[in-house]
């Protein structure tokens, strides 16, 4: 007995997964039977939605024996109000529910009906056949089986507000990844404002937002870094908004009151960025600074290396990447050997150079297949990474920088 009960009390901590808890039912019924010696019956769990018992575990009752029974409200609040005492079938003729099922429960031969109320609250009912002796149940065996189904009573309330904590843990992940497609849903519109306003640079943020993500993810950075700084990215020009249009968009070498309403970008884009708050804190950084470079000879403040946001030294490659491959008023884009060659003379004065060799990796992966995202194919165009001999230049631009040794995918001979 003490044994039967003590597996029991086991039972309580193995319902954490749904089929532990059917096998756990299961169990229970069969300590149960066995330690008192009773022929059949059976669990039943109760759904107040649905005002109806369904059995979760039944052994010798017959096939007649409903699978699911209804409830009166009269027949919940008398439940409720006896508790886990044991209800006598023949007795208890009064309630609805044994008028509803008085032919079941006799066909079935159950004599005791154990309503599973726990803290007020009705989970489900125990029924039970005869004894296999013959004999009546004394109040020995209605004690054990109260404590017994008290330990079921507790499984199956453990069991449903398992349940509930995972249904609003589900509802809040959904919540969540709602809130983030809202989110990144406006950065792409922002970028796009951004973008309508400069004719010639045709989406450009989009392109410097996956520029950065790219770097980002050649770096190793965690999804949810990657596409913080894919969000820099996009956002890194917003200050352009309150630039005049025709600023951005002179077709000649503007002056220098212009140049300085032009370079303003950056703080205002910042002041801009700031006040929201931004799942990735650097955002607004990355803004203020993307014009900085590592020499000091940037702006808005003429920072050097190591006071320039680690975020903002991407983006400012990116947006120089971008630059170099797009066609603007008077220049064409340029081919990939200068653009390396630039970048690779620039790394170290500009550029910090395990950026441009990340940037370069990203492409080179790219073009001998490894990755078969073709980032940059949609990016920069067919043509353009398939232009003759672009693995080796990549490779000996890679090597003149010196970012060769953090490659291992790629064999380099
Ligand atoms: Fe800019």
């Amino acid at each position: 007995m003490i044994h039967a009960f003590g597996a029991l009390a086991d039972a309580g901590a193995e319902i954490a997964d749904k089929n532990n808890f059917q096998d756990t039912i299961k169990t229970s019924l069969h300590l149960l039977l066995g330690s008192l010696g009773i022929m059949r019956g059976g669990i039943a769990r109760y759904s107040r939605y649905e005002s109806e018992m369904t059995m979760i575990a039944i052994r010798g009752l017959g096939e007649e024996f409903p699978l699911a029974l209804g409830l009166c409200y009269e027949d919940e609040r008398q439940f409720r109000q006896n508790g886990t005492y044991p209800i006598e079938v023949s007795q208890a003729k009064v309630l609805p529910f044994f008028q509803v099922y008085d032919r079941s429960l006799e066909n079935a031969k159950v004599e005791l009906v154990v309503p599973l109320v726990i803290r007020g609250e009705m989970l489900g009912a125990v029924f039970l056949g005869e004894k296999a002796s013959g004999e009546a149940y004394n109040s020995y065996d209605r004690e054990i089986i109260r404590a017994m189904s008290r330990h079921i009573g507790v499984a199956i309330s453990h069991r449903m507000l398992l349940a509930e904590l995972e249904r609003k843990a589900e509802e809040n992940r959904k919540l969540y990844d709602e809130m983030r497609l809202t989110y990144k849903d406006t950065v792409r519109a922002f970028a796009a404002a951004i973008d309508s306003k400069d004719k010639y640079t045709e989406g450009h943020s989009v392109r410097v937002g996956k520029y950065t993500e790219i770097i980002a993810s050649e770096l190793g950075w965690s999804d949810d870094e990657v596409e913080g700084a894919a969000v820099a990215g996009y956002l890194h020009d917003v200050g352009k908004l309150t630039v005049e249009r025709k600023i951005i968009n002179a077709p000649y070498r503007i002056n220098a009151k212009e140049s300085s309403e032009l370079n303003r970008h950056p703080s205002v884009g910042y002041e801009i960025l700031l006040p929201i708050h931004h799942p990735y804190s650097d955002v607004p950084l990355a803004a203020k600074y993307h014009h900085e470079r590592l020499d000091g000879r940037g702006y808005p403040e003429g920072l050097y290396d190591r006071e320039i946001p680690y975020i903002a030294k991407i983006v400012n490659l990116a947006d120089s990447f971008d630059a170099m491959t797009t066609d603007r008023p008077y220049k064409r884009r340029r081919p990939p050997k200068e653009v390396f060659d630039d970048l690779t003379r620039n790394a170290g004065k500009q550029f910090a150079p395990e950026l441009v060799s990340a940037l370069f990796r990203g492409i080179l992966r790219e073009a001998a297949g490894e990755n078969t995202e073709k980032r940059f194919r949609r990016l920069l165009g067919r043509e353009y990474m398939e232009t003759e001999g672009l693995i080796p230049m990549l490779k000996s631009s890679l090597n003149n920088i010196g970012g060769v040794q953090s490659i291992s995918v790629i064999s380099l001979d």
